[in-house]
């Protein structure tokens, strides 16, 4: 397993329709940076991949609902994702795009050579066409009524009101999107990539051979392998991709799960033009796809099985696929704007990139979907990284300059607390690297902060500000013991805060050596050098004095030497008050209750089917008419049914009705109402009811009293 020379991760090319939001980051691109940081500081060789996939149906709608061209979309929300990832520290060596030269070119040539080979199938269908925009139809422009609920807007995919997965022949009176016109069946041939052929192929690869897959990832591609697959086509009817780069293909495009798993390896080669071959052929490189849950059929099963009837190409180690995150008990939709957006994240809270990837890896889906709430988020920079790490940091460096001038004390004969505590170190940091290795971020990052706790415990036992008063010899000794922990923070802290642990290294006056990255391309590789400055990166080379961190001297007995000057003491994390957290909850609440008003609204459009046929004579025996509420009470011991005492301009009786749950007692008095006078009278909870009371049900289920437009004599007849 330790046999690879070098590591390529890929993250999930997210889709260029719409912004990223915390579910896209806790899921794939947090850790995934995380691991990439770990990997870089070991030394290790890594390669960092990801980009915009700007193809697919779904940035053809956005265009047009927009009015704008799907290059417009790809183009706004390509910008809007790529500064929202280096805003939070996510830096890939390229953040490329599927719409770029070398990729069409790229994944074009690739289709071409599985045709070339005979390793597609192709197959007739027939498809929903609009005759008068000349074009087949996407099943997402596709609307018509949802033969489940009654929805009118169903997509011929899915209908968003009830949920329903639906095929386009299931919705009732179909309408093209494009045209409004109804859409016609025609004949369309697309190829189809055989996965049947590699089936047997892949469940050696992966059910003998990866079982150490998460279990949601292995599970998954189980469960599919046990299925039987089936063949999957590759090209679309549509004028938005890479055009099929075959004879009378007119029209015809890669579908869009064809060329975007192509496109990690463009956006290599674009980055490295020479050398982009030992990245994605050499048996030495350990490949990772970061990704989430319902991207591992793709990653797992169809990509693998592209690459392999390619041939030439490594295939994954590892698909560390997460589960969701939701957002306060609610699933995360871009469509109902239910999320919170990086870039936003970033506007609302300046500095604070590090709170947010620390609470994102904190409650990271890693084997179950998660919550994040940000009362929780408040609560875990106010009372983790706040009260614990930045407050022993703190601690440390404000006594240091007090009692010893900013000037790392000696050490003068450490004592078993000392030793105890010191000791820990080197046993959390192996915990953590299986962790890390393990891709098991949550925990790696209980184990850094394990490394906080103890500190802080260790600064609040030994109270260095007490001692100080008595013997200056046994203050130093602290901390000494105390800066090499906040040393040893500035290490495990650089995957998960990388902008904290920038800081932390400022104060103590030291670098970090972080490894080799490739975001120069091929004219280097870059040994990249961390002053403490932040997440801003510096290159070039480890400065051949001072003191440079690594992973390796993590929990090393004496990292800051005695007389090392450290910088003043700044701000690791600032406490996050209530007003910010309310604006959120307020702009969250906002959100709901538009969304719940609109659901009503929706709700009362829908309209109960006619009943069954009456004769006049039926409808002529039903003596309808006006009455005036005298009294009004509720009927003890029931929710729903009031008492009514009426006047019906025959005579005064009572009702007994099961309104309660609509009106109080106090707004029904004075009431004029229609009644049914002669249904047969019935006793209800021991009164008798003569007669029922005329109310209107709407489609949300709630009901209102029938009152006359103006006000008339009681007993008028209606009919
Ligand atoms: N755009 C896809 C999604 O957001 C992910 C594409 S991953 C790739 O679900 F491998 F196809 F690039
Ligand atoms: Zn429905």
């Amino acid at each position: 397993m330790n046999n690879y020379k070098r590591t390529l991760v890929t993250c999930a090319l997210p889709y260029a329709n719409g912004p990223v939001h915390i579910g896209h980051l806790a899921g794939v691109y947090v850790p995934a940076d995380i691991y990439v940081r770990y990997l870089r500081m070991k030394g290790e060789d890594v390669l960092y991949i990801c980009g915009s996939d700007e193809h697919g149906v779904p940035i053809t709608i956005k265009a047009r609902s927009e009015g704008c061209s799907p290059q417009d979309i790809v183009d706004r929300y390509h910008k809007i994702i790529k500064d929202a990832f280096s805003g939070l520290g996510i830096n890939f060596d390229i953040y490329g795009r599927t719409t770029s030269e070398v990729h069409q070119e790229g994944s074009a040539a690739f289709f071409r050579k599985l045709y070339d080979e005979g390793k597609f199938i192709t197959r007739e269908s027939e498809q929903y066409y609009d005759p008068e925009a000349r074009q087949f139809l996407a099943d997402r422009y596709i609307v018509g009524t949802c033969p489940k609920c009654g929805h009118e807007g169903a997509y011929g995919d899915q209908c968003e009101h009830c949920g329903s997965t639906l095929s386009p022949e299931e919705l009732i009176d179909p309408k093209s999107k494009l045209s409004g016109a109804e859409p016609v069946k025609r004949k369309t041939t697309h190829w189809y990539l055989p996965l049947g052929d590699y089936e047997k192929w892949l469940s050696e690869w992966i059910l003998d051979g990866h079982k150490e897959w998460r279990s949601n990832v292995y599970g998954q591609c189980k469960s599919w392998l046990d299925g039987g697959l089936q063949p999957r086509a590759v090209s679309r009817d549509l004028d938005w991709g890479v055009p099929v780069p075959v004879e009378g293909a007119e029209g015809k495009v890669l579908y869009v799960w064809f060329d975007a798993p192509i496109g990690y390896i463009s956006n290599t080669r674009e980055l490295l033009p020479q050398s982009w071959e030992k990245w994605w052929k050499s048996p030495d490189t350990k490949l990772v796809h970061f990704i989430g849950k319902d991207n591992i059929v793709f990653h797992c099963i169809v990509f693998p099985s592209m690459l392999k009837a390619h041939g030439g190409y490594i295939l994954p180690d590892n698909v560390p696929a997460n589960e969701f995150l939701n957002l306060e008990g609610d699933k995360i939709s871009t469509s109902r704007n239910w999320a919170v957006w990086a870039h936003e994240y970033l506007r609302d809270f300046p500095g604070k990139e590090d709170v947010l990837r620390y609470v994102l890896t904190a409650n990271a889906p890693q084997t179950a979907d998660n919550d994040f709430s940000w009362k929780d988020f408040q609560a875990r920079n106010n009372s983790e990284l706040v009260a614990i790490f930045g407050n022993f940091v703190n601690r440390a460096v404000v006594l240091t300059h007090k009692y010893f001038g900013g000037s790392v004390p000696e050490s003068g004969g450490l004592l078993d607390i000392d030793r105890e505590t010191l000791a820990q170190i080197p046993r959390i940091k192996e915990s953590m690297e299986r962790n890390l290795e393990g891709y098991r971020f949550r925990e790696a990052l209980r184990d850094a902060m394990e490394i906080a706790r103890t500190g802080n415990k260790y600064i609040s036992d030994t109270e260095p500000w007490k001692v100080a008063k008595t013997d200056l010899v046994r203050t130093g000794t602290i901390l000494n013991v105390c800066l090499q922990i906040c040393a040893d923070l500035a290490v495990a802290f650089e995957p998960f805060t990388p902008f904290a642990a920038g800081r932390l290294r400022r104060m103590l006056c030291v670098g970090l050596n972080a490894g080799t990255d490739h975001r120069k391309g091929e004219q280097e590789t870059i040994n990249t050098y961390r002053p403490g400055e932040g997440a801003a990166i510096h290159t070039g080379a480890v400065p051949s004095e001072g003191i440079v961190l690594s992973w390796d001297i993590l929990g090393a007995e004496e990292i800051l030497p005695a007389g090392h000057c450290i910088g003043e003491a700044e701000l690791l994390f600032a406490k996050i008050e209530d007003e910010a957290i309310q604006k959120q909850l307020d702009r969250l609440a906002a959100i709901r209750a538009e969304r719940e008003a609109a659901a009503k609204a929706e709700a009362a459009k829908h309209v109960a089917p006619q009943k069954a046929e009456v004769t006049f004579e039926q409808f002529d025996a039903m003596d309808i008419r006006t009455a005036t509420v005298l009294e009004a009470e509720r009927v003890p011991k029931t929710d729903k049914l009031l008492k009514l005492t009426i006047d019906t301009g025959i005579d005064k009786r009572t009702i007994v009705s099961g309104i309660a749950e609509y009106y109080t007692p106090e707004q029904m008095l004075g009431k004029q109402i229609c009644i049914l006078a002669n249904l047969a009278p019935r006793t209800i909870r021991g009164i008798e009811s003569k007669g029922m009371i005329l109310m209107a049900r709407q489609g949300d289920g709630t009901m209102r009293f029938i009152t006359p437009a103006e006000v008339l004599s009681n007993g008028a007849q209606i009919g």
